[in-house]
């Protein structure tokens, strides 16, 4: 069993769970909980058990960003030459789906990891915000690119020029979280939409996610070929005949799950 300082790691029903824990700092992230988030993440992605990875926080703070102590002191040499924040890309190159359960503060750095989920559970009670321009700095863990395709130029503008907080019912609004529901039932409805995505075929969950995905990172037309390519590539699959059988006979599939 791996041992993590900064997160902890539990897995239950093919869901893998992450929970951020340094609450001392809100769960600012540091080096050493981006490596650890990472690496938890990777190995639950490469297990043929898993099919949902959730990651979540506390009830005060998903994560209030990077940790500001430890970049406080760097220097463009030390940043540049470690390329901080880059270890994050690992994470949304994993094709497990992923949940992000969010209560609390979820900003800067934690507002960014919220969107490297595919799907985003948010507390009534939960803030949102990208402040990194009250510290003199842009963000970096991708808000100017996810942020801005998950809700546009307007609202992105906004957020991220005045470091204005919003709350989970606006950010549903706009398309940044999947649903907004009371604070104490976020982790079990967090955990309900992973066990349900971890209940499907594994093959057509990641293929989806791949396939939209797809939108954010490619013209139309090569996001549709690719779309109709992996849909063709789906009659190679034992669950597409059994998926269609079972309809037909009007039975629940069984999945192979790999
Ligand atoms: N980094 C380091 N420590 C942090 C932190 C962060 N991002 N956010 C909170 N903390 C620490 C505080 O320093 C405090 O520690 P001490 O008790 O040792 O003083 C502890 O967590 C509790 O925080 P507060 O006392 O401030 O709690 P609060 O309830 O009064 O306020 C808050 C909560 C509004 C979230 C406030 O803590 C805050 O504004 N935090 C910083 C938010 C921020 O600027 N995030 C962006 C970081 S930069 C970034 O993320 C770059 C990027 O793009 C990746």
């Amino acid at each position: 069993m791996t041992e993590y300082s900064t997160i902890l790691v539990s897995t239950d029903a093919r869901v893998g769970k992450i929970t951020l824990n340094r609450p001392e700092s809100l769960n600012a992230l540091n080096t050493t909980m981006m490596e650890e988030v990472v690496r938890a993440a990777t190995e639950l992605d490469a297990s043929p058990e898993i099919g949902a990875i959730l990651i979540t926080g506390s009830d005060k703070a998903f994560a209030a960003g990077a940790d500001i102590t430890e970049m406080a002191e760097q220097d463009h040499q030390g940043m540049y030459a470690a390329d901080w924040f880059r270890r994050w890309d690992d994470l949304t190159r994993l094709r497990t789906p992923i949940v992000a359960a969010v209560n609390g503060y979820a900003l800067g750095g934690g507002c960014e990891l919220a969107m490297m989920a595919d799907v985003i559970v948010a507390g009534e009670g939960a803030r949102f915000g990208q402040p990194e321009i009250n510290l003199g700095v842009i963000p970096g863990m991708g808000a100017s690119q996810r942020l801005t395709r998950s809700v546009g130029k307007a609202k992105a503008m906004d957020m991220i020029l005045t470091g204005r907080r919003i709350h989970a019912e606006e950010a549903e609004r706009i398309g940044l979280v999947s649903r907004v529901v009371a604070d104490e039932d976020t982790l079990a409805q967090a955990t309900k939409v992973a066990e349900l995505i971890a209940s499907k075929s594994k093959p057509a969950a990641q293929m989806a996610k791949e396939a939209v995905g797809a939108a954010f990172d490619s013209t139309l037309h090569q996001g549709l070929t690719l779309e109709r390519r992996m849909f063709h590539a789906m009659f190679s699959l034992e669950d597409q005949s059994e998926g269609m059988r079972a309809f037909r006979e009007k039975r629940e599939p069984q999945w192979r799950h790999r």
